[in-house]
């Protein structure tokens, strides 16, 4: 495999030297672009984009060409897998994912196992593959999986929930049911990223979009717990290049020094914590990605560039900083606003000058 010709983010997260500080997006493949519109509409819905490697090579690819951005991410979801074990994924416009037959009762919960990466998930697979010969080695791509207990939150609710009521019952009553989910989605979300890393993924991620949510002691054994199981089975490197994982766990403040024993290489945060506060907490441990309020994109120019100069400097002129937003870009972004922070981020952060 040839050499990246720009391997800025695979440093940043190793906590190497760089030129300038690297930007990807959280969603920076999806509807606040008109093309991105264009072709999950030729594809039929979100789902079909998913599953047609083609397209979702095509999609992965258009925010690069727009965007002088430091990484691409495979385009697919975290609910992928879950919908492989057989749970009857479907998106509901306006709604969000939605599951057919839910895990309610021990009987299903006993029935699950995790799918074969090669098999059911061949689709991703696939996309990794025809992802990185599109790419031809000019960034890197990034894989990615839901953490245990986020992909648990989808598959006990049945979708989205407001107070994640079903799960937390479980949590509090039958601790043991939960704990038997978790366990096999470890083993999933392991199995996925080693092949997605197989495949050709340079870097992973783990979206904990739902850890947040817990009480303390419940995000460690519940949360933490799985997302460490996972990153000890992950193959550390391939090719003979290191393969860095980053943990993003939303409304993760309170644990980051925890989070920074999980053997990740980096923690995503959110806009919630500053990053230098963080960067003191966790020491030089880990690289810290983010953590720009997605919000700011909606407004003009000027402002993003004065928040993304902000951010910056509050992270401060030391390596392993990976810009990126607290969370994933709102459909309502003006792309031009996207093109000034990508700009804004390369000019504040230069050194070689
Ligand atoms: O970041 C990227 O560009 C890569 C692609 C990506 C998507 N989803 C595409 C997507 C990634 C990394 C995800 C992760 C994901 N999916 C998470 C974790 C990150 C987060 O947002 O918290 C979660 C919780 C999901 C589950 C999911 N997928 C939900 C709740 C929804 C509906 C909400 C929404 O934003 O519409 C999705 C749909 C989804 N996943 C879209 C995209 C581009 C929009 C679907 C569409 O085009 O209609």
């Amino acid at each position: 495999m040839a050499k990246l010709e720009n391997d800025t983010l695979i440093r940043a997260l190793l906590r190497q030297p760089t030129r300038y500080t690297p930007v990807w997006l959280m969603r920076q493949a999806g509807r606040y672009l008109p093309e991105y519109n264009a072709t999950r509409a030729r594809a039929g819905d979100f789902l079909a984009l998913c599953k047609t490697p083609a397209a979702a090579t095509e999609v992965t690819l258009q925010p690069l060409e727009r965007f002088p951005l430091d990484a691409a991410i495979l385009f697919s979801d975290i609910l992928t897998i879950p919908d492989a074990m057989g749970l009857g994924l479907s998106f509901v416009e306006g709604e969000g994912p939605r599951f057919a037959r839910p895990v309610r009762d021990e009987a299903a919960i006993a029935r699950l196992a995790p799918p074969r990466p090669e098999a059911e998930l061949r689709y991703v697979v696939d996309a990794v593959r025809e992802i990185r010969r599109a790419l031809a080695s000019r960034v890197p791509l990034i894989g990615f999986a839901g953490s245990p207990f986020t992909l648990a939150c989808y598959m006990i609710e049945g979708g989205a929930s407001a107070d994640f009521a079903l799960v937390k019952k479980m949590l509090y009553q039958r601790p043991d049911l939960l704990h038997r989910v978790l366990d096999v989605n470890a083993r999933a979300v392991a199995d996925y990223l080693n092949a997605q890393i197989e495949a050709g993924a340079q870097a992973v991620m783990l979206f904990d979009t739902w850890g947040g949510t817990l009480a303390h002691a419940a995000y460690v054994e519940f949360s933490l717990a799985y997302i460490r199981r996972v990153i000890a089975s992950l193959a550390r490197e391939a090719g003979g290049e290191r393969v860095p994982s980053i943990v993003f766990t939303k409304g993760g403040g309170p644990w980051l020094e925890q989070i920074a024993t999980s053997g990740c290489d980096a923690i995503g945060v959110d806009w919630t914590v500053s990053l230098g506060a963080a960067r003191a907490r966790v020491g030089g441990r880990v690289a810290l990605q983010g953590n720009l309020d997605p919000l700011v994109l909606l407004t003009d120019p000027d402002t993003v560039q004065r928040e993304a100069e902000r951010t910056l400097a509050d992270f401060g002129d030391a390596t392993g900083h990976v810009f990126n937003l607290g969370h994933g870009i709102v459909p309502s972004t003006p792309p031009g606003n996207v093109k000034a922070l990508v700009q804004a981020v390369h000019a504040a952060s230069r050194r070689d000058h």
